[in-house]
């Protein structure tokens, strides 16, 4: 059985708690796209474990992890995460852990790249140098997790002395941005960068803040590399023909299909392939999904710059955030919030090719009188559907139906019927609306805090012996 799990809105839906529901089906659980721009919690008997870059499978011990050729491998990252895993009693070896020997680098001069063009007008991205290493790899000038392995003359050492120096040039020359802009921008920012930058720059002395040429120190990376050398030989191997033989596959995506580079909100948008197509390029292998989960977060929300039609700047719109604890997990910046959006949604199912639908953090609207769905975009009057561009997306007026509240808890509820009457019309009228059954359901959001359909549950989630 090979299974994905997509997000179909702006990111953030809940996937992490629902491939970590399902993965102790899978014997794998691979991730094919993005990098650590994507923050994924799953909570477990309270006990929270945030995952960036490896899955949110790694809690189930018969499942191997697999960071596909799609991935983009930030060195320090994936070392910093499989430390704090083990911090947490989860070992992680080749056993647990394999990354593709395909996969790119996120090395720091595409951090700097990353800031460089967030300054000044900027689409809000995570600052983890994501967009840069995508452009580096389309402009096949990337470095791949190979090249380290290869690694035996100074050629590699070269090219990174190169590419150290084209983004200095770029920073100055295309983004007009200056040594010392770039100093300040980072500190001013360094709950989202962590130390991910500064170590790589150069020192800033004699004289001090000078409007220096040399932003990069190249030798400062060629060590890193250096030093993650056995990380990266540990756990490297050709995952796509490891992945050819294997039946049973859980594919997670990262990020939400409305983030997609080619169908999303462009160019308020993620760098990668985050739907359906990006899960087969980024996995390479042609396979082919027995099931595809879309899953939907009961309400909108969305980190970072680019626009959300049903947003509410109200205090419903501040209820949900605080309530639903809208707070992004990889940069700590508050998530805007706003009703369901099915035009939307239904834009998102298409591109992830979504056979089904999980819909998560339904507990979240536990006290509001009445609710909201956006069923419609009118634009200078004339009925539309999800349009191109941007500033098209900014002009449309949402329709909504409106939907009576149950204004009462529904977390300890474990089985659909027992929902108020008021929360199944809620959910029928998704489902009718996508024309996909939900078979899980989101109450809370510890694992167990679910709602499963029987197919579900006779097909084994939440099966023992993670
Ligand atoms: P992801 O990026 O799609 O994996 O989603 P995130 O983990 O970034 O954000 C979803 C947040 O909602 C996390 O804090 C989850 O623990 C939480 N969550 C997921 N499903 C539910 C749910 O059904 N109810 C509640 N209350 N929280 C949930
Ligand atoms: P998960 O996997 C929500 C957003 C950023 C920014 C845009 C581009 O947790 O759902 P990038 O750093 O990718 O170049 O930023 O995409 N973004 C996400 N928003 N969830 C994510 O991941 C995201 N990953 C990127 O906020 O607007
Ligand atoms: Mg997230």
């Amino acid at each position: 059985m090979t299974t994905a799990v997509i997000g179909v809105q702006w990111g953030d839906e809940g996937k992490g708690k629902i491939v970590d529901l399902l993965a102790p089906n899978f014997d794998i659980c691979c991730r094919d796209q993005g990098g650590d721009n994507a923050g994924h919690t799953v909570v477990v008997g309270g006990h929270k474990t945030v995952l960036h870059l490896i899955t949110s499978g790694i809690l189930s011990s018969r499942t191997r992890s697999v960071l596909g050729c799609g991935v983009k491998i930030n060195p320090n990252s994936l070392d910093y995460e499989i430390e704090e895993l083990r911090s947490k009693g989860i070992p992680i070896n080749r056993a647990r852990l394999l990354v593709s020997d395909r996969a790119h680098l996120i090395l720091p001069y595409h951090i700097a790249r990353d800031c460089a063009s967030e300054i000044g007008e900027g689409i809000g991205t995570t600052l983890k140098g994501i967009g840069p290493a995508y452009e580096d790899e389309v402009g096949r000038r990337g470095i791949r997790v190979c090249d380290v392995l290869q690694w035996s003359n100074s050629a590699l050492e070269r090219k990174i002395e190169e590419y150290c120096q084209r983004a200095d040039n770029l920073i100055h020359y295309v983004n007009k941005v200056s040594y010392r802009s770039l100093v300040a921008f980072e500190k001013e920012r360094k709950k989202m960068l962590r130390d991910s930058l500064e170590p790589y720059l150069e020192p800033d002395h004699n004289p001090p803040l000078a409007e220096k040429k040399q932003i990069l120190n190249h030798a400062a990376i060629i060590e890193m590399l250096r030093r993650h050398k056995p990380l990266l030989q540990e756990h490297a191997c050709d995952t796509a023909t490891y992945l050819q033989d294997q039946k049973s596959v859980l594919h997670e995506a990262a990020q939400g299909a409305l983030l997609d580079i080619n169908m999303g909100t462009y160019p308020m948008v993620t760098s990668s392939c985050t739907g359906y197509g990006g899960l087969l390029t980024g996995s390479g292998t042609a396979t082919r999904f027995d099931r595809v989960i879309g899953v939907v977060k009961a309400y909108s929300t969305r980190v970072g710059g680019g626009t959300m039609p049903t947003e509410l700047k109200d205090a419903i719109g501040d209820y949900l955030q605080s309530c639903g604890n809208e707070v992004g997990a990889t940069t700590g910046r508050k998530r805007r919030c706003g009703w369901l959006d099915l035009v939307a949604v239904k834009h998102g199912l298409r591109i992830a090719g979504a056979t089904e639908l999980a819909l998560t953090k339904l507990d979240i609207l536990d006290g509001l009188a009445e609710i909201q769905i956006c069923t419609g975009y009118t634009l200078d009057g004339t009925d539309v559907s999800f349009p191109p561009m941007n500033d098209q997306l900014e002009r449309v007026v949402p329709q909504y139906k409106t939907f009576e509240g149950w204004k009462k808890p529904i977390g300890e509820i474990r089985r659909r019927e027992d929902l108020p009457k008021e929360a199944q019309a809620y959910l029928s009228f998704i489902e009718q609306e996508t024309k996909l059954p939900i078979r899980i359901i989101g109450v809370g959001e510890d694992r167990d805090a679910t709602i499963l359909a029987p197919s579900e549950i006779s097909y084994g989630a939440l099966r023992d012996g993670r």
